[in-house]
């Protein structure tokens, strides 16, 4: 009855995990997440794969865990640079960890009142998302960013406040820099 205990090697350039659930996410599935929609549109002809997500899951059980790497590809829609849709866990009160495995790029966190914090990230950077706050990771820089996520099995996700009313932050690139602005559409 005890499960057993699972050892898996990352693969530290491509971030994957063997043996793991793969999940695609495509431009076409962040209809409405960017600020250009006509960037937004141009690129869309393409359809790129804005992410991928190996995740090791288990019941969805108080005291247990899962895991999963993201790859979150290079790219931009208009001067916002690619990001994961970004979530509430549906049982709010679950925090997580992060670490990051490769590439350049950060984590927006928000509070349900819209307080946001921006925490930059590469190789080795563990990430501490406390509970209540929704967490969105964003690629800075030209190559893959890849991290490893660890959560509580019964956290859940809940994207609907943010599919909704987005970050009161955005990440963008103007002449050349990364910058976090106050984005102009938020609404308390
Ligand atoms: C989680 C993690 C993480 C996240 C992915 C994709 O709770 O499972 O935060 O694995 O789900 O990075 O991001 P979105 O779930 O926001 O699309
Ligand atoms: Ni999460």
């Amino acid at each position: 009855e005890y499960k057993l205990p699972i050892g898996v090697n990352i693969d530290l350039e491509t971030g994957v995990i063997p043996g793991a659930k793969k999940l695609v996410r495509r431009l076409s599935n962040l209809k409405g997440y960017f600020q250009d929609e006509d960037a937004y549109n141009e690129l869309l002809k393409e359809d790129p794969v804005v992410y991928e997500v190996y995740a090791v899951e288990q019941e969805e059980k108080d005291g247990d865990l899962n895991f999963a790497t993201t790859v979150l590809y290079p790219g931009k829609v208009g001067k916002e640079f690619f990001f994961t849709k970004g979530h509430f866990h549906a049982k709010a009160d679950r925090a997580e960890i992060y670490y990051g495995i490769k590439g350049k790029g950060g984590m927006l966190l928000q509070t349900p009142e819209g307080k946001a914090e921006w925490i930059p990230m590469g190789p080795g950077t563990v990430v501490y998302v406390p509970p209540y706050w929704a967490h969105r990771t964003v690629n800075t820089s030209d190559e893959p960013f890849i991290f490893l996520a660890i959560y509580p099995a019964d956290a859940g996700h809940d994207y609907g406040s943010i599919a909704e009313k987005g970050f009161s932050k955005l990440v963008i690139e103007e002449n050349g820099e990364v910058k976090v602005i106050d984005n102009p559409r938020w609404k308390e």
